[in-house]
C-alpha cells in the first residue's frame, strides 16, 4: 500500500536545488506529506512522507508558475511514475470507511491520547513537574511557579470532539488553487508555521485559523528570536485572531527561552493570540506510534503532528497543501516551494558521495577522529555515518566518540572556574585532555583577534581560510582569558609567535 519512501525521495527536489542551511533549528518544523488537492475529498488515514521545512516566511513574491509541463530532459528522471503512481492510489471516489477510520484513531488516541495531552496544561503539568525534553533526552526542566502562569488553563479543546478539521500545508500547490473557501468551511482550521494570510492568497488558503504552529526557525530567522523589536511578530499574529499559537517549547533547550519571548510578546502586545506548548511526552508516544508503522524519521514534521491531532480531534480530516513534489500531479508545471514564496527546503540528512570525506581523512593517517556523537540527537547518526564510511572505505583513521558524561564534568569543571558559556569550545576541551595526558602542554594557533599581536597587521581567520567566525571579539573571550591565565601561571605554553622574553599585553 505504501509509496515507500526511497521510491519518493527520488521525486523530490534534486539535492543541488536545496538550500544547504545549517542545522540550524533542530527542531523544526516540517510540512509536507503526500497529499492532496482541493478535491474536497475526505481522509482518513495517509501514507506519509515529508521533508523538512523549516523556512521562513518571507513577504517575497514567489515567481509565477510556469503551467507548461516541463521538457522532458528538465523533468526529473522517474517523477513521471512516481506522480503517476501516486495519483492512481488518490482515488477521485473517495469515501469514508468508519471502521477503518474506527480502528485507525481509537489506536492513535490509546496510544497518545492528544487530547488531553498535546499541550501543555496547568491541569497536566502543575508547579514541580519534570519535563523531558523530547528532543534532547537528557535535558529535564522542572516547572516554576512563574513558566506555570505562561501554561494555558486546561486543554483548549474542551471535552468536544470537532465534525470536520482542515490542516493546511503550505505547499506550492495551494497557490491558485481556490481551496479558500472549502478550507474556511471547516469546523476547526490548523495552520503550520505562521504562513502568511490575507488578501491576495485568501481565495486560495481562506482566512480562518484555529491553531497556528510556529517553529523556533521563524522566530529566529525572520524575528530575529524576539530580541530586537518585535512589533513586526505581533502584526503578523493579528491574522490569525484569537487562533491558539502552537510552540515547540520543550523540544530543545533554546526552544524554551525563545518559545517564552513569543509568549511574553503576545502579552505584552495584548493579542488575542494565545500562546500554547506541545507537550514532549505527547511527542515521544506519538513518534512511536509513527515508528512502529515505519515512519523510522528522527523528528515528526509539523504537518504529521498537526494531522495526527486532527485524527483524534475530529470526525473527518481534511489536507491542504501537502504535496511533497516539484511539480503539479496534473499539467506537470512546475510549482513553488510553498504557495507564498519559492524557498528551498533544506532537506538535513542529505546523503551523499562519501568519497571526498574519506580522501580528507587521508591527511591524518592512523590518527583518532573524536567525533561528538552523543552531544545532540541528531550527531548520532551522522557521526554514525562517519564511522561507516571510515571502514566502507578502509581508512586507516580510528573514530571515537566523546563521552558526554566527561563533557559535562568538564564543563561543571570550567564552570566554576568562570567560564559560563553554555558549551565549551573544542579547544578547550581538547587543551583541557592534554591537561590530563601530557606533562607539558603548548598551544598553537589560539589567537581569537582579528590582528597579530605583533605587527598588528591582519590576520586571516583561519590558517587556511578566511571564513568569517560569527563573532568578532571586542574583550577578551572568557577562554582565552583562562587560557591565558593558565599560561602566565606556567601550567601550559600557549605560543603566539612572539620573540623570547616578550609578553602578551591587553
Ligand atoms: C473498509 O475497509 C475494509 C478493509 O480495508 C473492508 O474490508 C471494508 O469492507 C470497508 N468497509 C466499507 C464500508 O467499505
Ligand atoms: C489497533 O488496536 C487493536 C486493539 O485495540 C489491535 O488489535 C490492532 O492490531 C491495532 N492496529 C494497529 C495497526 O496497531
Ligand atoms: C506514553 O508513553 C509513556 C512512556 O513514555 C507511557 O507510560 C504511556 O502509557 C504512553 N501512553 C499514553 C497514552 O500516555
Ligand atoms: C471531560 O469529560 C470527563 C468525563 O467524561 C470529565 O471528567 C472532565 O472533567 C471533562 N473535562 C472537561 C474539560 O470538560
Ligand atoms: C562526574 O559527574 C558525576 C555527576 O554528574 C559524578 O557522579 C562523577 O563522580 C563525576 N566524575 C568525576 C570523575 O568526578
Amino acid at each position: 500500500m505504501d509509496v515507500g519512501p526511497e521510491v519518493l525521495r527520488s521525486a523530490m527536489r534534486s539535492p543541488a536545488e536545496t538550500g544547504g542551511r545549517p542545522q540550524a533549528s533542530m527542531a523544526s518544523g516540517m510540512s509536507f506529506m503526500i497529499a492532496l488537492l482541493c478535491f474536497g475529498s475526505l481522509l482518513s488515514t495517509v501514507t506519509w512522507y515529508m521533508i523538512d521545512d523549516e523556512s521562513a516566511v518571507g513577504s517575497y513574491k514567489p515567481p509565477p508558475q510556469k503551467k507548461t509541463p516541463p521538457e522532458p530532459a528538465a523533468f526529473c528522471k522517474g517523477c513521471r511514475e512516481v506522480i503517476d503512481n501516486v495519483l492512481k492510489r488518490y482515488s477521485e471516489n473517495w469515501k469514508k470507511n468508519v471502521s477503518n477510520h474506527r480502528a485507525f484513531t481509537s489506536n492513535l488516541s490509546s496510544s497518545c491520547r492528544g487530547f488531553e495531552r498535546a499541550i501543555i496544561t496547568q491541569a497536566n503539568t502543575p508547579v514541580g513537574t519534570k519535563i523531558q525534553y523530547d528532543g534532547e533526552k537528557r535535558r529535564i526542566l522542572q516547572v516554576t511557579p512563574d513558566m506555570f502562569k505562561t501554561f494555558i488553563k486546561e486543554h483548549p479543546f474542551g471535552n468536544r470532539s470537532f465534525d470536520t478539521c482542515a490542516v493546511v500545508g503550505n505547499g506550492g500547490i495551494l497557490m491558485d488553487s481556490g481551496c479558500g473557501k472549502t478550507i474556511d468551511s471547516a469546523q476547526y482550521v490548523i495552520r503550520c508555521n505562521l504562513p502568511p494570510l490575507g488578501d491576495e492568497y485568501s481565495k486560495h488558503v481562506g482566512v480562518r485559523t484555529d491553531l497556528v504552529t510556529s517553529n523556533p526557525s521563524i522566530l529566529k530567522e525572520k524575528y530575529n528570536s524576539l530580541i530586537g523589536r518585535r512589533r513586526s511578530f505581533a502584526e503578523r499574529l493579528q491574522h490569525y485572531g484569537k487562533a491558539l499559537i502552537l510552540l515547540p517549547a520543550f523540544s530543545f533547550g533554546f526552544n524554551t527561552p525563545l518559545s517564552m519571548r513569543a509568549a511574553y510578546t503576545m502579552e505584552d502586545f495584548a493579542s488575542p493570540t494565545q500562546p500554547v506548548f506541545t507537550n514532549p511526552d505527547y511527542l515521544r508516544n506519538l513518534s512511536r506510534f509513527w515508528n512502529i508503522r515505519g515512519l523510522k524519521s528522527r523528528r515528526l514534521s509539523t504537518g504529521i503532528m498537526m494531522a495526527s491531532l486532527a485524527l483524534e480531534m475530529c470526525s473527518n480530516v481534511h489536507l491542504y497543501g501537502f504535496w511533497p513534489f516539484s511539480h503539479h500531479p496534473h499539467g506537470l508545471y512546475a510549482l513553488t516551494n510553498h504557495y507564498y514564496d519559492d524557498r528551498k527546503v533544506n532537506i538535513r540528512f542529505q546523503i551523499g558521495r562519501r568519497r571526498s570525506f574519506a580522501e580528507r581523512l587521508q591527511h591524518y593517517g592512523k590518527a583518532l577522529i573524536l567525533l561528538p556523537a552523543f552531544s545532540f540527537g541528531f550527531n548520532t547518526p551522522l557521526s554514525m555515518r562517519a564511522a561507516y564510511t571510515m571502514e566502507d572505505f578502509a581508512s586507516p583513521t580510528q573514530p571515537v566518540f566523546t563521552n558526554p558524561d566527561y563533557l559535562r564534568n568538564l564543563s561543571r569543571f570550567w564552570n566554576i572556574r568562570g567560564l559560563k558559556s553554555r558549551r565549551l569550545s573544542t579547544g578547550i576541551m581538547m587543551a583541557s585532555l592534554a591537561l590530563e595526558m601530557c606533562s607539558n602542554v603548548h598551544l598553537y594557533g589560539f589567537w581569537p583577534f582579528s590582528h597579530h599581536p605583533h605587527g598588528l597587521y591582519a590576520l586571516t581567520n583561519h590558517y587556511y581560510d578566511d571564513r568569517k567566525v560569527n563573532i568578532r571579539f571586542h574583550t577578551i573571550p572568557v577562554e582565552f582569558d583562562l587560557l591565558l591565565k593558565l599560561h602566565s601561571q606556567g601550567v601550559l605554553r600557549l605560543h603566539l609567535g612572539l620573540p623570547r622574553g616578550l609578553h602578551w599585553r591587553k
